[in-house]
């Protein structure tokens, strides 16, 4: 995905991190009885305090100078809190097994708009997940996803330990994470306004995104590291700006878009997935000989609606083969036919995805785009180029689609199967 350095944004400022845990708020993960495991708020996201009282450690996008001089005397000075999920951050449990995301929720702060949350298996270790040779399916309703909003569901190839959400990687290595590595990311720490901020360090890891969508577009897309784990990165390594194909992980991808690749009535209310409606969504980790032990050669989609399996479309444009699946050759001919870099192949392509994906934690979040508007999902991208371009219309969103005060989605029955165990129960 194309994370935005911004996603802290509505962000209030009393709520930040720390690497200590206090006692103000209890800590109560809200627990999901159909995959029988909990989800814990990302750590970046929480109220971050001195350890001895109630001062601020982090207010509006800078850090308190007397306590964190510099990022490990921070961590040592400073303290993190629980959370109260509901009334903070607007997550809930409202039926077994499902899980609903608020993007907006107003609470005694002001508000907060959309926290990611993470699958545990314990306390304080993520539920660790191994996708190779096996299919992940979950059901969705995004009839209230509205353009320039992105309900996503991802792995990231996080370590496993977790007490409070901390740890987060993702490909685009991203600078505005608070801690890294049990240190504070004081240094070089620049406001960006709002209150998020960047510091000297990103924090990279690969990335497979199963659901990036909203109710008019959908994409979902492999991202590499040469770094097969969690990797605190800067300088070059860290691809912001002009460096963007020096870094450590591909922040393109290789992402299947159906509208994208030239099939505009497959993805949509009233198309053939109608997105007015529930459905499900099932991802296929394909390796070359079908077993575990074998390297992923491709990545399959279909979706499940009123009973009927819809096999995902195939690709409709010059030069590229007619697949409905992401493989090494797929992005080869869709990065050639689109004139984009082939990073994802540079890093190391569908084998180095494989390896990541042995060891994955589960993400879920609801995020805007303050950087562009998640064009590049759902609109003409870049925004200057012609559309008719190939390649550069995504969907048919309003590149200014605005932000709705208010939008939830619920994601429920995520589960991990045997390859085509989901039709088998359908
Ligand atoms: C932070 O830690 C340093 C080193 O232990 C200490 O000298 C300083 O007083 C602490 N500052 C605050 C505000 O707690
Ligand atoms: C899974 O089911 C689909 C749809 O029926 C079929 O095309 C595919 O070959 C099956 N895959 C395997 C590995 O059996």
């Amino acid at each position: 995905m194309y994370r935005s350095t911004a996603t802290a944004l509505y962000l209030f400022a009393r709520l930040v991190l720390g690497q200590q845990v206090g006692t103000n708020t209890a800590e109560r993960h809200p627990s999901l009885p159909m995959v029988n495991t909990e989800v814990v708020l990302d750590f970046n996201w929480r109220w971050t305090h001195i350890t001895t009282g109630y001062t601020n450690c982090y207010t509006g996008n800078s850090w308190n100078a007397a306590a964190c001089p510099d990022g490990e005397t921070c961590a040592a000075n400073c303290t993190i809190d629980g959370a109260d999920y509901e009334k903070t951050y607007g997550i809930t449990t409202p039926s077994s097994g499902a899980l609903r995301l608020q993007f907006v929720t107003k609470n005694d702060n002001g508000q907060n708009a959309g926290s990611p949350v993470y699958l545990m298996a314990s306390p304080d270790k993520y539920r660790m997940f191994n996708l190779l040779n096996k299919e992940f399916t979950f059901d969705v309703d995004v009839s209230n996803l509205p353009c320039g909003l992105n309900g996503a569901i991802y792995f990231s190839e996080m370590d496993e330990d977790a007490k409070y959400g901390t740890g987060y990687c993702d490909s685009q290595c991203p600078q505005d994470i608070k801690f890294i590595n049990g240190e504070a990311n004081v240094e070089g720490w620049g406001g960006e306004g709002g209150d998020s901020g960047t510091g000297k360090y990103g924090t990279c890891c690969a990335e497979m995104d199963i659901w990036e969508a909203n109710m008019d577009a959908t994409a979902y897309t492999p991202h590499v590291c040469s770094v097969n784990e969690q990797t605190r990165c800067e300088g070059v390594d860290c691809g912001a700006g002009s460096d963007r194909y020096s870094s450590l992980c591909d922040k393109d991808g290789c992402d299947f878009n159906s509208f994208r690749l030239g099939n505009k009535e497959f993805y949509g209310p009233e198309k053939t997935v109608d997105t007015t409606k529930p459905f499900t969504i099932v991802t296929q980790f394909i390796t070359d000989d079908g077993t575990d032990a074998s390297t992923l050669k491709s990545i399959h989609r279909f979706y499940v609606q009123d009973g009927q399996v819809i096999p995902n479309s195939e690709v409709v444009v010059e030069s590229v083969d007619p697949v409905n699946h992401i493989s090494d050759e797929f992005c080869v001919q869709q990065k050639t036919a689109f004139g984009d870099n082939n990073y994802f192949g540079t890093v190391g392509g569908m084998a180095a995805m494989g390896n990541s994906l042995e060891k994955m934690v589960l993400v879920f979040s609801i995020w805007d785009d303050h950087a562009v508007s998640m064009n590049w999902l759902d609109s003409n991208f870049p925004a200057d180029a012609d559309p008719s371009k190939p390649g550069v219309a995504r969907g048919r969103c309003d590149p200014e689609a605005g932000l709705p005060a208010k939008v939830e989605a619920a994601h429920s029955d995520a589960y991990l199967g045997a390859i085509n165990s989901t039709f088998a129960t359908n």
